[in-house]
């Protein structure tokens, strides 16, 4: 017997967190389809991504763009309720935390098939509040807390543990925040960090990509920035600030920074971005697929950003990392890892820092080895008693 799964993608994080779990399945008696939200349309922030990832073309399209936050997730929410009445799959998997992350997860739980699903209440024992009825569903990256509401992403994370029946874990912090909200033990399962599956499934093609020489930078002599939080990059004061530091960093460090959409668009209406664009020692490009952004973060001296998932690669490369947010949800990259909270006032203090440090000392979390998606496989098998 298989079973039918949907994984949802939405956003440029969640096609490098889907694809190890996609060619996982692929691999085992579940039958994986990728439903893409839309959410991120442009070539270079998805279409890429799904050629360097090597998955195939969306079984399901979206199309639902851009829009405001609850715009986004009702296009979602109304867009996936006809996909899952059409198809009934038996487990949805949705990952990380962006507007379709939680638009999917409302939709999957408030679903009610009017037909014989292959999992019942009975057969998922193992999770005593799945009513049956409606697929199940699984949060990948669970339990993340920055404790800060004021980021979309901390209410998309703190709705989407709420509604999951399965949430698997990269690190035991979040086993612990899940546990204080009162999710039920069994039915949080740490698995590791599917960041790291991709990373390794294209290690041999990233580390052949070369894309510091065709921008003439020499591995160890350059920097990486990336920025899209609307609290970095939404207010003309904040942008502002963390240019004159990114100028000031760029006159000792030669510094490459891959412009988002929403940073660009930014950039340009608050008139910052032709000064940044005529400094010397910086190099603004196009958002990068993932193979040469990878290639660019294995050679660089540090990495400057606001990203969730760079926090983590740079802890797993040993690189370091300064995160321009007051906070972070992932806590173990500062404890066992690379990384250092940073601010627009401390950003120059903090790069000269370890421009003047020697090797900074760091672990690998536990389970953060390339083998999740293995692990989310036997889970599936375990829960749903299907494919023993
Ligand atoms: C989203 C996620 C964020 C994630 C980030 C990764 C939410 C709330 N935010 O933020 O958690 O870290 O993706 O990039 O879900 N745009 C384009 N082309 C695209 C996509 C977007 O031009 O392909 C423009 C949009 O018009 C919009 C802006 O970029 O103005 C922001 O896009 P949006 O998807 O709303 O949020 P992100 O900032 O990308």
């Amino acid at each position: 017997m298989t079973i039918k799964v949907h994984l949802i993608a939405a956003a440029r994080p969640n096609f490098v967190k889907i694809a190890p779990l996609y060619h996982a399945l692929k691999k085992s008696w579940v039958e994986p389809s990728i439903v893409h939200t839309g959410q991120h349309y442009d070539i270079n922030m998805s279409d890429a991504f799904f050629r360097d990832l090597m998955l195939p073309e969306p079984h399901f399209h979206l199309g639902i763009g851009s829009g405001t936050h609850a715009e986004q997730t009702g296009r979602v929410m109304m867009a996936y309720e006809k996909i899952l009445m059409e198809t009934c799959p038996e487990m949805v998997i949705v990952v990380g935390d962006v507007n379709s992350t939680v638009a999917c997860a409302l939709a999957t739980t408030k679903i009610s098939y009017n037909q014989h699903s292959k999992l019942s209440r009975s057969s998922v024992s193992s999770i005593p509040d799945y009513p049956g009825g409606r697929p199940l569903l699984a949060h990948l990256e669970a339990g993340f807390r920055s404790f800060d509401r004021s980021m979309p992403e901390e209410i998309n994370r703190l709705v989407t543990d709420a509604l999951s029946d399965i949430l698997w874990t990269p690190s035991p912090d979040a086993d612990e925040n899940l546990k204080r909200e009162g999710i039920l033990e069994g039915k949080i399962i740490r698995v590791g960090n599917i960041m790291i599956d991709s990373l390794e499934m294209l290690r041999s093609v990233i580390e052949k990509q070369k894309m510091p020489a065709e921008l003439g930078l020499t591995p160890g002599d350059y920097a990486v920035v990336t920025l899209h939080r609307p609290s970095n990059v939404d207010t003309p004061e904040q942008l502002g600030a963390i240019c004159d530091g990114l100028l000031a960093i760029s006159e000792q460090i030669r510094t490459v920074f891959p412009v988002h959409p929403r940073t660009r668009k930014n950039l340009e209406s608050f008139g910052l971005l032709r000064k940044l664009e005529s400094t010397t020692g910086l190099i603004l490009t196009e958002p990068v697929n993932y193979v040469r952004f990878m290639s660019l973060i294995f050679d660089c001296r540090f990495v400057l950003t606001d990203s969730g998932g760079i926090q983590e690669e740079s802890t797993y490369l040993g690189i370091p990392c300064l995160t321009l947010r007051p906070n972070t949800e992932r806590p173990i990259t500062i404890e066992q890892g690379t990384n250092k909270l940073t601010t627009a006032e401390n950003m120059v203090k903090d790069a000269e820092a370890i421009l003047s440090a020697e090797a900074v000392s760091s672990r690998v979390p536990e389970l953060w080895d390339g083998h999740t998606a293995e692990r989310i496989v036997e889970s599936i098998k375990d829960i749903s008693g299907v494919g023993c």
